[in-house]
């Protein structure tokens, strides 16, 4: 699949549009247009309610230890500072960056690689940023860099693969990936990826807060409420989906890396010796979600991180990714993370910020020997009313992202076949083959002809359908290019009312994968349609 063709259809289709594009745009931010915002909903309401909603908390899902709870919450983006101390995020939210002193061009270290070339201007580290084109740019630049003509291309004389940035420290032979001159590039700095903001009148650092980074911490600093005010019992899990914000380095591949975006997030407390169990369990649930919803297996992966990856008081994470077609061939993007976080978040907030290098962990200390950040104080464990057992749960995290589901989603379902036109002849037709539950629009209503009659019936329909679930009305046009239409859309299903309707009370229901058509009563098309679009 060609990602510019799909990025066009975005465009042009009213699935997304760069924000503030009147202005120039707004590199990291990205808003949904009419279609996109359904397309969007309708995967945020399918995690919600396959999640949360529809979850029988009664009986034991398949793969599942026991049976379990589900409830949700709907945070701040803006919490007390403390709990940004409290979860590592102040301490250690960031990324590396260099800066290219002759370009003004900000990258993330970890994403430029080059290869080093002699000649006559000497032993040079050629750079560009990481795409799957980067060799092919790397030739450009180093025959630029020596005034060579692209027939000399033999001359280069590479030494060594292409390696990452990071694993350079001659910075003062670095080409930066935008420079003319050698050596512009800056060494590696931290650069803490939280929007900073300041709260009420106060500008000072007594104001400062920030955009939340993920959506978890508002789960955990809420654990004992929602204890407190409902009659949950562990195991059970708290489901929150919204905005999260970082100030990504180097935004790029579409939505892909965005600075807002949004996550819906499960923390699940368990017993702690019932904890890898239960991260099994979610890993295997979580990735079937995406399948169930009609991400391709070829496509998908679920990649275990290596013990030497994970942190100690971790027995297990493993990503969701998905094979999206602007990274290089064989190479996948992260969907979602599964994480086993053991007791670190609750004990956190509850002694202050724990130090992940320490096994058991302990209360990092500052200078004086005092917590560097101080917990809340406020008792975090839980006790079980039956046993009497009192306990820290410990934590299995599902933690997807809505806008990275959408990208996936609208990946998968780009695709080019041949359909006839009008006239019979066969034509390329775009169609966007989304699963009906995620489908923007599930049904496009259409009178065949302007006139005797079809367009009042065909609103009538249009009416009665509407009641039911999203559906569109069009009279303009081709009947063919109104399918065409709403092939790129991604609508199931097209319902026509010709002459035979007027006499029959019948309309034909065309299939937007199969292009079948079959020809309904019009009193039985609501439960019809229902049906297939449950399919
Ligand atoms: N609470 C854990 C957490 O936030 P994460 O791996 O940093 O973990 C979870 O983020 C998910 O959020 C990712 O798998 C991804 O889908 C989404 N996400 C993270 N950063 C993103 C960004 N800059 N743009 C779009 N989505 C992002």
């Amino acid at each position: 699949m060609n990602m510019d063709k799909l990025v066009s259809l975005c465009k042009r289709r009213g699935f997304l549009f760069q924000s503030s594009e009147i202005y120039g745009g707004l590199n990291g931010f990205w808003d949904y247009g009419p279609l996109g915002v359904e397309l969007k909903r309708n995967i945020k309401e399918a995690w919600w309610r396959d999640m949360v909603t529809a979850h029988d908390d009664l009986s034991t899902p398949a793969g599942a230890p026991s049976s379990y709870e589900m409830t949700g919450l709907d945070c701040t983006i803006i919490m007390h500072p403390q709990v940004w101390k409290c979860s590592g995020h102040y301490d250690l939210f960031h990324d590396f960056m260099v800066d290219c002193r002759e370009s003004k061009r900000r990258y993330r270290h970890d994403q430029v690689c080059g290869r080093w070339l002699e000649g006559k201007k000497g032993r040079v580290f050629i750079a560009v940023e990481e795409t799957d084109h980067a060799e092919a740019d790397l030739q450009k630049r180093g025959l630029k860099f020596l005034n060579l003509r692209g027939k000399d291309v033999d001359q280069l004389q590479w030494d060594g693969e292409i390696v990452s940035l990071t694993t350079i420290e001659d910075f003062e032979s670095v080409l930066g990936p935008d420079a003319k001159e050698v050596g512009t590039l800056t060494t590696p700095r931290e650069f803490n990826l939280m929007f900073k903001t300041f709260v009420g009148a106060l500008s000072g650092e007594e104001g400062a807060a920030f955009l939340r980074p993920e959506t978890a911490q508002g789960i955990f600093v809420n654990f004992k409420n929602v204890l407190d005010s409902t009659r949950v019992r562990v195991p059970f899990g708290i489901a929150q989906m919204g905005k999260s914000f970082r100030n990504e380095i180097t935004p790029r591949n579409f939505t892909f890396r965005s600075r807002e975006f949004e996550q819906m997030e499960i923390e699940f407390f368990c017993h702690p010796d019932k904890s890898h169990d239960w991260y099994q369990y979610w890993r295997d649930r979580r990735f079937r979600w995406y399948t169930e919803l009609g991400l391709s297996g070829e496509r998908l992966q679920l990649r275990d991180h290596d013990a030497d990856e994970l942190s100690h008081y971790s027995t297990g994470t493993a990503d969701i990714e998905y094979a999206f077609p602007f990274l290089p061939a064989g190479t996948f993007g992260e969907l979602e993370g599964i994480a086993h976080r053991g007791d670190f978040d609750l004990r956190s907030h509850m002694e202050g910020k724990l130090d992940p290098a320490t096994n058991p962990l302990e209360v990092e200390k500052n200078e004086h020997g005092q917590p560097k950040w101080r917990g809340s104080g406020k008792d975090l464990t839980y006790r079980d009313d039956l046993s009497g057992e009192k306990f820290t749960p410990h934590v299995i995290e599902p933690s997807a992202g809505a806008d990275r589901a959408t990208l996936a989603f609208l990946c998968e379902a780009y695709s080019e076949d041949e359909a006839p036109d009008d006239k019979g002849k066969m034509q390329t037709r775009v169609v966007m083959k989304f699963h009906p539950r995620i489908a923007p629009i599930k049904a496009a209503i259409f009178p065949l002809v302007k006139k005797d009659g079809m367009p009042e019936m065909a609103k009538e329909v249009y009416r009665d359908l509407k009641q039911h679930f999203n559906v569109f009305y069009d009279e303009k046009g081709a009947v063919g290019r109104r399918y065409r239409r709403q092939d790129e859309a991604g609508t199931p299903y097209c319902v026509t009312i010709d002459g035979q309707s007027l006499t029959d009370q019948t309309v034909t229901v065309r299939d937007r994968d199969s292009l079948d058509q079959s020809r309904v009563k019009i009193s039985d098309l609501a439960v019809e349609l229902q049906q297939r679009l449950n399919r």
